[in-house]
């Protein structure tokens, strides 16, 4: 962990500011190594999170009550480990590519159109048609495994009332704990083909099946998975409708598309949070799943010093966001070569800051724009 976190530190900076001030070689290969970086770091994370959601491995020590490793490779290659990672992998490349469609589209928009940009917009919209399919089946396999062992957040995540063989489709529904299924437009008899792994026969347990107190909050649960799956079929019809423009030649004259493509931007990240709202909200009311519940895992600390230390880190968060939001945004509308933007390339900071990076153009090596030129 620690490693990925001193690549992915030493390397970001290299990445960040040195367009412009390292050879291509080595911003070549810090971007790699912020890669690879990330990668090992999303790998315990998610293996720590998915131990969470389906603890194997372990012992617990009667006389202290602390969880021991009995297992350490049943421990960090738990069963929704898998399926957990390579469904969060695929959601920051299908992110990342969200964000890169958006500010080609707007420097487009801008007039800050580039050889490079339009590639960078291509490359983008292939990277969505090609993933979310990919992510789609990875989205299932993760509902596959969670129906296994967190029957209860599948019944939540799906709307199932009742317990019965072969369930809906819920697609829109009004959700209410007292009166389950209040109101819903739905498509009959698609579990089988859903949930194939179920044996025939086997009923699918619906809500009515567990305790009130074993259940999630149903319709926080129902609703983020809805947004999730909403925003990835809205980020494959971009990238669908992208290569559609691109194979008819008018990807790079600014429409319809752009100005669409523009707020999809935020489209990845609105389905990050919500998938995690399913994964997290969904395990409750457990910390541990069915060993350790939430209301015994909290710690005994007074409500002052937990709101000190969540304003202290709201304060914190709120000034690195910001700056590093607006750092970005600059980064992401400046567009490649010289643009319309009469202080460009005016640096009114000190060179060596990292915003003076930001503010000269960024210039796309010649071979890279020749070979544009020529595609
Ligand atoms: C379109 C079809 C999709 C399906 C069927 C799907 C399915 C699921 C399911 C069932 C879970 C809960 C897993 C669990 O709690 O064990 C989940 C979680 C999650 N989803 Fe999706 N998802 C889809 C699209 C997306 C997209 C487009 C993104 C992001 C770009 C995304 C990001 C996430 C994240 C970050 C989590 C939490 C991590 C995890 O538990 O794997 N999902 N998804």
């Amino acid at each position: 962990m620690l490693t990925a976190f001193f690549l992915e530190a030493t390397f970001l900076g290299v990445m960040l500011f040195g367009w412009n001030r390292v050879g291509r070689k080595l911003h070549f290969v810090a971007t790699l190594a912020v890669a690879i970086g990330t990668t090992i770091s999303a790998f315990w994370i998610l293996s720590a999170n998915s131990w969470m959601q389906t603890p194997t491995g372990y012992a617990i020590d009667p006389d202290t009550g602390k969880f021991y490793a009995t297992d350490w490779m049943q421990v960090v290659f738990n069963p929704s480990f898998p399926s957990r990672f390579v469904h969060m992998l695929l959601a920051a490349y299908i992110t990342t590519a969200a964000v890169v469609l958006a500010a080609s589209a707007w420097q487009l928009l801008r007039n800050r159109g580039s050889e490079p940009g339009r590639w960078q917009m291509r490359m983008a919209a292939l990277t969505l048609a090609l993933v979310m399919p990919v992510q789609i089946w990875a989205g299932h396999w993760s509902g596959e495994v969670a129906h296994h062992y967190q029957p209860a957040k599948i019944a939540s995540v799906e709307g199932w009332c009742e317990t019965k063989e072969v369930q809906a489709t819920v697609l829109v529904a009004w959700p209410d704990k007292s009166d389950c299924g209040l109101f819903a437009i739905e498509v009959p008899g698609t579990s089988p083909y859903l949930f194939a792994s179920v044996p025939e026969g086997e009923a699918l347990k619906g809500l009515d099946a567990f305790a009130k107190d074993e259940l999630p909050p149903l319709w926080i649960t129902f609703w983020s998975f809805r947004i999730m799956v909403g925003a990835g079929l809205a980020l494959l019809g971009l990238g669908l409708a992208g290569l559609f423009l691109w194979w008819r030649g008018t990807l790079d004259k600014p429409g319809i598309y752009h100005w669409a493509a523009v707020p999809g931007g935020a489209l990845g990240f609105v389905a990050v949070i919500t998938g995690w709202v399913v994964a997290e909200v969904g395990r409750q009311p457990y910390t541990v799943y069915g060993v350790l519940r939430t209301a015994d895992s909290v710690s005994p600390v007074s409500a002052a010093q937990v709101a000190t230390s969540l304003l202290v880190f709201m304060i914190v968060y709120a000034i690195i966001f910001t700056a590093g939001i607006v750092y970005m945004a600059r980064i992401a509308t400046r567009g490649f070569g010289p643009d319309d933007d009469p202080h460009a390339g005016e640096s009114k900071r000190a060179s060596g800051s990292p915003m003076a990076a930001v503010e000269e153009p960024a210039e796309m090596p010649e071979d890279i724009v020749a070979a544009g030129k020529g595609a």
